[in-house]
């Protein structure tokens, strides 16, 4: 349970569970961070902060603080700290607002969302602590809140911003939260890509300097992820300290990793100040994304295991059996039609699909990407009768019906653009740059946003649609709002990304049961802040199953196994013509949310065998593959583009070691794997054969299969057999009769 302890004679603050501790003080009015780690039961301060007097003094009169050293909770480019900025706010008088200081505070029940229209964690039963800081005009207020997210090591941050004065302030930075550490020995993990290689990992140490991530794309982008870890230099996947912090948030960010001048670090992480300023109007708040912060000793599968949670549990939609998938797009392209998809259902069926997508293609005009975006109607040759007779069969057969959509986006030749072109994002008097022959609405504008709302509910409505794959394939170009004044363009980004949302939720709460695909090329809009409203994630173009597997095991550092779409792909692969053996392909499309992306009709029977079975295999499996735990194992010679997880149970009574075997190595080897997660003193039979302690699976592992030839895959199971009660050992779906 979380609590949170005040002592007013020292003016510290301790936030704690019982893994976890946060201790602010605040020093001369400053708020210093004080203790993050395992959990405390008390701090008396053992540890001194240092104190020596670098060239300003904090009050003139207060040596020999200074706060060039001091570990700051929220800082700005005044009053001597010269470090990265957590805040620039400018004056009347077009100067920069100095440090704030310590004014008042608040403990509120449950976690306290500002103002309700950002995505916020649910930590129903915990506590929240509101530190009020004023600057010494009384010109700005600051509102820092922190919140423990239930038993979990996670400490939420966000801050709001308040004009007290009689004019309006300028923003121009405002970040979600700042760590000071009094160290820089550190490793700074992060998440970069590109459309088709997203989530790719890289791992450097701190050095002297700034290293930032950021997007000014519009959205977080397949460029980089909003979440990033600091690890010590000896952290592996299974055990060292790691200190996680990711954004709830989709829009423009940026984070910096800073070693100064002392050799001490921070690390800064918000909205993106390149493009962003707000102007903050007298009594008006302004209110930052919801950032995390997870912290464990026991390395980075921990740490990922404690976000998997935090998402899972405290973020997404409350937690729903996601359908096997037929989607049509690697099937048909755009050319998706009525009867071809009723020809595929009585296939899809006998393969054990439950879902059908009808992917891009369906409406009117668009025979390729150059057609007509923005009007949702179907088209009048491809569905003459509309979508509700493909909806209609699938549900006769107790089949659930998806559509395709793309909401944010709007094309010249649309009749929404020919009614509305003040509509679509644009800087005055220059010509739209399009990106895949579109533009971006201009979801910053309330009207587009009650449009959506009201075009996608008649549309989910009328169509009894189940599922809606939510695409967005461009990123901004021009950010400009027809409607907004000239000194508010800089708040285009975040006023977009706060009207999707809106539009989201509104969705959400019209139709409880409508799952939603997260998609943006792929995975390129996978953050936190979409995972509140998602139910799962198409994780990229890139349908080659090696490279998916990689794709989604550099995601695995932040987000649950649920969020990752799978799907049996065809071979040779329709982007790098790889020739992946069927078992591998059935294999890895196992987890998270599997489906197909090939038609059923044109399978042939060996594929179909393998399809049928693997989808058997997974509904036997289902609560593991899709909402089990997940953790990165790593065999001994390991191949380039190998990845190896374990998945289990929470009472892990039931684990599939899943291994895409990469690059065949010219020197053959035993590739041994430890399973360390494992309970020690359980009895595990694998692949219904052998019986091994969990100690013994843990500590020597087991030998995976050779591998023949490129690129194979291998599955084992283990099922646990002895001291369990009878009802939890139910058999793992019969592997070995699996036909590939
Ligand atoms: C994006 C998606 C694909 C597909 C196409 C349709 O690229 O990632 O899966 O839906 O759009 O245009």
């Amino acid at each position: 349970m979380a609590n949170i302890e005040y002592d007013p004679q020292r003016q510290l603050f301790h936030l704690h569970n019982a893994t976890f501790s946060y201790i602010i003080q605040v020093i001369r009015g400053y708020l210093v961070k004080r203790y993050c780690g395992p959990a405390l039961e008390q701090f008396s301060g053992t540890a001194k902060l240092e104190d020596f007097s670098h060239a300003f003094n904090i009050q003139n009169d207060a040596a020999p603080f200074s706060l060039t050293t001091l570990p700051l909770e929220y800082s700005t480019l005044m009053g001597g700290d010269y470090r990265t900025p957590a805040y620039a706010v400018r004056n009347a008088h077009g100067q920069l607002i100095g440090n704030l200081k310590f004014h008042d505070f608040q403990i509120l029940a449950g976690n306290e969302n500002f103002n309700g229209t950002l995505p916020t964690a649910r930590t129903p039963n915990g506590q929240t602590l509101i530190i009020t800081m004023h600057d010494e005009t009384d010109t700005l207020a600051v509102h820092l809140k922190y919140t423990i997210v239930g038993d979990l090591p996670v400490l939420l941050k966000q801050v709001a911003y308040r004009n007290l004065s009689d004019n309006t302030l300028t923003i121009t930075h405002a970040a979600s939260l700042q760590l000071d550490f009094d160290d820089h020995a550190y490793d700074l993990i992060t998440l970069t890509g590109a459309h088709l290689s997203e989530a790719s990992v890289t791992r450097q140490p701190l050095t002297p300097g700034k290293k930032s991530i950021a997007s000014n794309y519009g959205a977080s982008g397949p460029q980089g992820v909003p979440a990033t870890i600091l690890a010590a230099p000896a952290t592996d996947d299974f055990a060292g300290e790691a200190l996680g912090v990711t954004l709830l948030w989709s829009g423009n960010f940026n984070y910096t990793a800073q070693v100064d001048q002392f050799g001490n670090s921070r690390l800064v992480m918000g909205l993106n100040p390149e493009l962003f300023s707000w102007q903050l109007k007298p009594g008006k708040p302004f209110v930052t994304p919801e950032a995390a912060v997870a912290y464990t000793t026991k390395g980075l599968n921990d740490l990922s295991h404690i976000f998997h949670q935090f998402f899972a549990n405290h973020v997404m939609p409350v937690p729903r059996r996601n359908l096997i998938e037929y989607n049509t797009w690697e099937s048909t392209y755009f050319d998706v039609s009525e009867a071809k998809v009723l020809a595929e259902i009585p296939k899809a069926e006998a393969l054990g699909v439950e879902l059908i997508v009808v992917d891009d293609g369906w409406f009117k005009n668009r025979p390729n990407d150059a057609g007509q975006l923005g009007d949702w109607v179907p088209d009048p040759v491809k569905f003459p009768r509309g979508l509700r007779p493909v909806a209609d069969a699938l549900h006769a057969r107790g089949l659930a019906f998806g559509l395709w959509v793309e909401p944010e986006m709007i094309s010249e030749n649309s009749e929404l653009y020919a009614a509305h072109p003040d509509w679509a994002m644009q800087y005055v008097g220059q010509k739209p740059l399009r990106s895949r022959n579109q533009l971006v609405l201009d979801l910053s504008q309330r009207i587009v946003q009650d449009h959506l709302i009201a075009v996608l509910t008649d549309l989910v409505r009328t169509n009894h649609i189940d599922y809606l794959k939510w695409d967005y394939n461009r990123h901004f170009s021009q950010p400009g709002s027809p409607v907004l004044p000239p000194d508010q363009q800089g708040e285009v980004g975040y006023r977009y990304t706060r009207g999707l949302y809106r539009v989201l939720k509104t969705l959400r709460d019209t139709f409880p049961k409508l799952i939603i695909e997260n998609c943006s090329s792929g995975g390129g809009r996978l953050d936190g802040g979409m995972l509140a409203y998602t139910d799962q994630t198409w994780t990229s173009d890139f349908t080659d199953p090696v490279y998916r597997m990689k794709i989604m095991n550099g995601f695995s550092l932040f987000f649950p196994l649920k969020t990752f779409v799978s799907h049996f792909t065809m071979s040779p692969n329709l982007q790098d013509s790889r020739v992946t053996p069927l078992r591998t392909r059935a294999l890895l499309s196992l987890v998270g949310v599997t489906g197909i992306e090939c038609p059923p009709s044109q399978l042939s029977p060996a594929e179909a065998a393998a399809v049928k079975a693997s989808f058997a295999f997974y509904k036997a499996n289902r609560a593991e593959l899709q909402n089990g735990s997940l953790y990165r194992l790593h065999p001994s010679h390991p191949n380039q583009d190998q990845v190896c997880w374990l998945i289990t149970d929470e009472a892990k009574t039931k684990a599939i070691v899943l291994t895409s075997a990469g690059v065949i190595a010219p020197i053959p080897h035993y590739q041994h794997v430890l399973l360390h997660y494992l309970r020690p003193t359980m009895s595990y039979q694998i692949n219904d054969k052998k019986t091994a302690t969990g100690a013994e699976l843990n500590f020597a592992g087991v030998t995976l299969p050779l591998a023949h030839g490129d690129f194979s895959a291998t599955l084992m199971t283990l099922q646990a057999v002895s001291h369990l009660p009878q009802t939890t050992t139910q058999a793992n779906g019969d592997i070995a009769k699996l036909p590939f």
